[in-house]
C-alpha cells in the first residue's frame, strides 16, 4: 500500500491557474463595450479580478489580434493599471472639487495616518489598498469614500478614520 499517497484538499496550483485564465477569457470575452480594443480588454480585467496578471497579456493579445509587446506597451502606459493583486480591502478617497472643498483633505489624512501610508499603496499587511479617486460620482453626498465599492458619504475625518480600523479589525478576528 503506498504510503505517500495524500488526499488533495482545496484548489490545486494547476486549478487555481486555471480559474484565473478562466476569468480572464470571461472578462475579455464577454465586455460590453460597442468597440473592444486592447485597452477595454485590459480594463474589463482590471475590473473583475483587481490587477492584470502576467497571464492575462497573452490573452489580450491573442484576442485583439496585437502582439504581446503591443499589449504591454498599453498596459505600462497607464499608471492605473497594477500587475499585483491587490490587497483584502480597496479603500478609496474622493479628492475631487466637491469633496476637497467640503473636506476631502481632512478625510484623506486621517484614512492615510490609519493606515500608516504616504499615499496609494498597499499596507504592509496586504490587508488595505488606498486610491484616491477623481470623482465617485455622489458629488451631493461630499466628502464621500468607497471600501470595496460600497459609497459612505459626508464621511467626517473620525468615521473615516473608524471604518478603516475596523477592516483591519475584521480582518485580524478572522486570520
Ligand atoms: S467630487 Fe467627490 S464624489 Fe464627485
Amino acid at each position: 500500500m503506498p504510503s505517500d499517497v495524500t488526499p488533495k484538499i482545496g484548489p490545486t496550483p494547476d486549478s487555481e491557474k486555471q480559474d484565473l485564465k478562466d476569468r480572464i477569457n470571461k472578462a475579455v470575452r464577454t465586455q460590453k463595450r460597442p468597440t473592444v480594443t486592447v485597452l477595454s480588454s485590459l480594463l474589463s480585467i482590471e475590473d473583475d479580478l483587481g490587477y492584470i496578471p502576467e497571464e492575462a497579456i497573452s490573452i489580450v493579445a491573442e484576442y485583439n489580434d496585437s502582439t504581446i509587446n503591443e499589449v504591454w506597451g498599453v498596459a505600462s502606459f497607464y499608471p492605473n493599471f497594477r500587475f499585483d493583486p491587490p490587497s483584502k480591502n480597496t479603500v478609496e478617497v474622493c479628492w475631487g472639487p466637491s469633496c476637497h472643498l467640503v473636506g476631502a483633505t481632512e478625510v484623506i489624512k486621517s484614512v492615510l495616518d490609519e493606515l500608516d501610508l504616504d499615499g496609494e499603496g498597499d499596507t504592509t499587511d496586504k490587508i488595505v489598498t488606498f486610491k484616491f479617486n477623481t470623482c465617485l460620482g455622489a458629488c451631493p453626498q461630499a466628502p464621500v469614500m468607497s471600501i470595496n465599492h460600497r459609497m459612505y458619504g459626508k464621511v467626517s475625518a473620525k468615521q473615516a478614520q473608524s471604518h478603516v480600523s475596523s477592516l483591519r479589525e475584521s480582518a485580524k478576528g478572522v486570520s
